[in-house]
């Protein structure tokens, strides 16, 4: 056509319709996000994470966990053989900030909950040579020391601001659901359960005398990959 030879010889104008439509592209596609009410699929089984869990999830960030391990299983083959199924947008959605991780220096941590005992946990951590004689993971020794948390509500608080749908009961109940899940001849032990489905309540570090830093990494570690059922899962019926 006649027009499209001018546009086709003029560089400037070429580059400025060019623009033009790819503006309008990228508004179709972005804007609709902003508008969608929730752009994760609801999944059955991931809920909050309890109090001590969401502590260990802190002293993963706190040591950099996430430079060496990531915790994202992605669609292929080889990943979902040794790691097992591909991780759901779901199953980080209450992560502030994300722990997906950019680098694989030790493996996938994902769904490693179940995989070894507390004990190995305990041994690893402390020292990774005395269970993984070539390893290059540092030790984390010093985990031993008592956990110290001023005021998880607030913790908790501040992730139901961020939109984690954590309940009044749960936030006035933190403090003793904290030290109850560690604790399994507590009278809170149960309530843990209730409040947060599947929550492993035990003495995680071995020393039943003192609620630890170590404590609360393992019963994060323990959960992860644990709270949907995938034996139950299935993307059809999630994406009704
Ligand atoms: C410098 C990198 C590095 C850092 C930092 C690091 N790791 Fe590791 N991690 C490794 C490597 C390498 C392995 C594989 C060898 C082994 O099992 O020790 C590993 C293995 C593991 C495993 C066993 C995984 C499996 O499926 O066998 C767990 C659990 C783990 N790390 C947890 C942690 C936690 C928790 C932290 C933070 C406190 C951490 N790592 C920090 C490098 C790292």
């Amino acid at each position: 056509m006649f027009s499209h030879k001018i546009i086709e010889k003029n560089s400037t104008l070429l580059l400025v319709l060019s623009l033009l439509v790819v503006t309008i592209g990228g508004i179709i596609e972005i804007v609709p996000t902003f508008y969608l009410e929730n752009t994760i699929e609801k999944v059955k089984g991931m809920r909050p994470y309890s109090p001590l869990e969401l502590m260990g999830h802190n002293i993963y960030k706190r040591e950099g966990c996430n430079l060496c391990h990531s915790q994202m299983i992605r669609p292929f083959r080889d990943e979902v053989e040794r790691y097992g199924h591909y991780s759901l947008a779901a199953e980080s959605m209450y992560d502030h900030p994300f722990v997906w991780g950019s680098k694989r220096t030790g493996p996938d941590l994902a769904r490693v909950g179940g995989r070894y005992s507390d004990e190995w946990h305990r041994e690893h951590l402390k020292d990774p040579r005395s269970v993984v004689p070539e390893s290059i993971m540092p030790g984390y020794p010093f985990l031993k020391a008592p956990l110290k948390v001023h005021d998880i509500a607030a913790h908790l608080r501040a992730n139901q601001r961020l939109g984690v749908p954590y309940t009044e009961e749960q936030i006035e109940a933190a403090a003793v659901d904290m030290v109850s899940q560690a604790d399994p001849d507590s009278d809170g032990a149960e309530d843990v359960v209730s409040r947060y489905p599947k929550a492993q309540v035990r003495d995680f570090d071995g020393d039943p005398t003192t609620l630890t830093e170590m404590d609360a990494l393992i019963a994060y570690l323990q959960m992860l990959g644990t709270l949907v059922d995938f034996s139950t899962y299935s993307v059809e019926e999630n994406s009704r």
